[in-house]
């Protein structure tokens, strides 16, 4: 949540800044502001409200240049989204910080700062930083030496970024509990929430841990960790390129990631399958050893990855034997844990940043799990490093914030990882063989499905009007149901729930009418028969239904029943493949809502706070 980036260097950095958070804007977009030091070191700053295009365009009548500088984009958490809660806050015109993470004890520093004199301006949590900082500054302190003593006294969770007239060549920035990277150039150094941000200026990052204060000027970057002692992190070369987030020819990027999951899945699974098997060392050097005394699996996640880990329950269960929970993130990092003796703990995320998830991982942690395990798609984030091993997905830089690729791309993974823990448990090669074949197919039935895609938006056309939908499916498509309604919900903004279609009695019935559509996943396995009599029970009382059912099934349209065919698909990847026709639904309705798709209203990409 929230994205910040800084730089120092000896040209003008406003378009660095600008660039950095177009590539961040994915983390917030309510309202987004930069400060620079210009020549004569004075502070400039700009802020909007709304998306960067704002800031952006204000930017052609304001000079903001400055050769030190440093740019946040928002995502409201104290205060509502306005010009005024826009960072970067400023003190009395010396001092500067843009923030991400929330400040527990705002409330007692608010309350000290007021009694020194200290005016507030915003109703932001980071407006203490601030003045906090300046505050050390006029007890003498160096810029560096008050974000240290500054950090000491803040409690929670931050990844800042500071400038200052006192010192107007250095750019300091600390993390705790918040994601922040160092990016390396050539006499410019820089910092930002994530890599992508700055792929365009370096590919050479530091990622600084939790308690490191950075120190970065354009000739040098010096850390330091919680305990205040000089330390060297390792440098990464990124291999992302600076062009892995353009948009290309796709009205939006989630469109744009829609039609890349066939690729995305071939890739996730290169190197990992070979003649039939799924190579141990797809996990890494520690899971071999480690998946041997594995009796059984907890999931941990939250979103779109937390379906990801219910469609993984089943498989878990029926192909590898070995009893499974999955639990949302948040609920498990508070709950008082039971661990059985060899149980695994996996966490799946896109970002590898989302703050629940990464507090579960610490607590599991500590609970003695026999093994961590990531299904991630940031090689350099944080979960990734936290995790004793792991399995990235390949999905790709995702943008949009309603995840697609990564949603595939997990449940590809976890097959491996069904396969790998089932193997360990009398599945039969045969079996292996077969599960393999079906994933070397499941590009090609993807590329099938997405043909659906004009048919989908003749659908699409009827659900703009509608304020409710309910979706449905059993067994394993229960959690693919749950991921269709939860798109519909994100980027139409129509209320849209999931049932197993075996409880539509026992509640969701009374809401059946004409202006409920009914959308539900008909895949062809031993559930079809009480799947159908579940639909007929909607039918009955005059609901619409609109049902992806393979070709085999023996179902057809019929008014009040709209039917869409989907080619053969073996059961085993069937989660997979019947996910993507209700992502191009829910794409197709927000189209015809008029919805910022990419960026839906109150949400984010990368859950940084909890
Ligand atoms: C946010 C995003 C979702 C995502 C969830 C978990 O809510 O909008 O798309 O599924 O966070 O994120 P993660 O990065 O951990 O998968």
């Amino acid at each position: 949540m929230c994205g910040i980036v800084g730089a120092v260097a000896h040209r003008v950095v406003t378009p660095v800044l600008i660039e950095g958070l177009r590539r961040l804007e994915y983390r917030g977009y309510d309202s987004a502001g930069l400060a620079v030091l210009d020549d004569s070191a004075q502070l400039q700053r700009l802020r909007r409200k709304g998306k960067i295009r704002e800031l952006e365009s204000a930017l052609q009548t304001s000079l903001v240049e400055g050769k030190v500088g440093i740019a946040h984009t928002r995502w409201a958490t104290h205060g509502v989204p306005s010009e005024r809660n826009a960072h970067p806050h400023i003190c009395r015109e010396s001092v500067a910080v843009v923030h991400n993470g929330i400040i527990e004890n705002h409330e007692d520093l608010r309350d000290r700062l007021r009694q020194k004199g200290y005016d507030f301006d915003s109703e932001t949590d980071t407006e203490v930083i601030v003045h906090q900082i300046h505050e050390f500054l006029d007890e003498g302190l160096s810029l560096f030496e008050a974000v240290k003593e500054t950090c000491k006294v803040l409690e929670g969770a931050y990844a800042v970024g500071v400038v200052s007239i006192a010192e107007p060549k250095r750019l300091i920035a600390a993390r705790h509990g918040s994601p922040l990277v160092v990016g390396l150039g050539e006499s410019e150094n820089f910092i930002a929430s994530d890599v992508f941000a700055l792929v365009g200026e370096t590919q050479r990052f530091i990622f600084l841990e939790d308690g490191d204060i950075a120190d970065l000027s354009t000739e040098a970057v010096c850390i330091y960790d919680r305990n205040g002692n000089a330390v060297q992190r390792p440098v990464h070369e990124t291999k992302l390129a600076a062009d892995a987030v353009e948009r290309g020819e796709y009205r939006h990027y989630m469109q744009k990631e829609i039609h890349e999951q066939p690729v995305a899945i071939e890739k996730t699974l290169d190197g990992r399958i070979r003649a039939g098997k799924v190579l141990d060392a797809a996990f890494g050097p520690y899971a071999e050893k480690a998946f041997d005394h594995i009796k059984s699996v907890q999931i941990v996640a939250c979103g779109t990855s937390y379906h990801a880990g219910m469609v993984a329950r089943y498989w878990i269960e029926s192909i590898a034997g070995f009893p499974c929970h999955v639990e949302v993130a948040s609920e498990f990092r508070y709950r008082k844990n039971v661990v059985p003796p060899g149980t695994l703990f996996v966490t799946i995320s896109q970002s590898g940043e989302t703050a629940d998830t990464l507090a579960a991982l610490k607590e599991a942690k500590k609970l003695g799990y026999a093994h961590t395990l990531a299904i991630c798609n940031v090689p350099e984030s944080s979960i990734v490093r936290e995790s004793e091993s792991t399995l990235m997905t390949r999905a790709g830089p995702e943008v949009g914030v309603a995840s697609t690729k990564a949603f595939t791309t997990q449940l590809t993974a976890l097959l491996l990882l069904v396969v790998a823990l089932g193997k360990r448990n009398g599945l039969a090669p045969e079996q292996e063989a077969r599960i393999v074949k079906e994933l070397e197919n499941l590009p090609e039935q993807i590329e099938r499905v997405l043909l659906l895609e004009d048919e989908i938006e003749q659908w699409a056309e009827r659900f703009g009007e509608k304020r409710h939908a309910l979706y449905l499916g059993r067994g394993a498509h229960y959690p693919v149901a749950m991921e269709g309604a939860l798109k519909l919900k994100e980027i139409s903004y129509i209320h849209a729930e999931a049932y197993p279609s075996g409880e539509l009695k026992h509640g969701p019935l009374a809401l059946i009418d004409a202006e409920m559509p009914v959308v539900a996943v008909a895949p062809n396995n031993e559930l079809l028969e009480k799947l159908k009599s579940n639909l007929q029970e909607v039918q009955a009382r005059g609901g619409e239904l609109y049902v992806f059912a393979d070709v085999r099934v023996p179902m057809e349209s019929a008014p009040g029943v709209n039917l869409l065919r989907v080619a053969e698909t073996e059961e085993i990847v069937a989660p997979i493949v019947y996910t993507v026709p209700l992502q191009m639904l829910a794409y197709h309705v927000a189209l015809i809502k008029g919805t910022d798709v990419d960026q839906p209203r109150n949400l984010a990409k990368s859950v940084t706070v909890e």
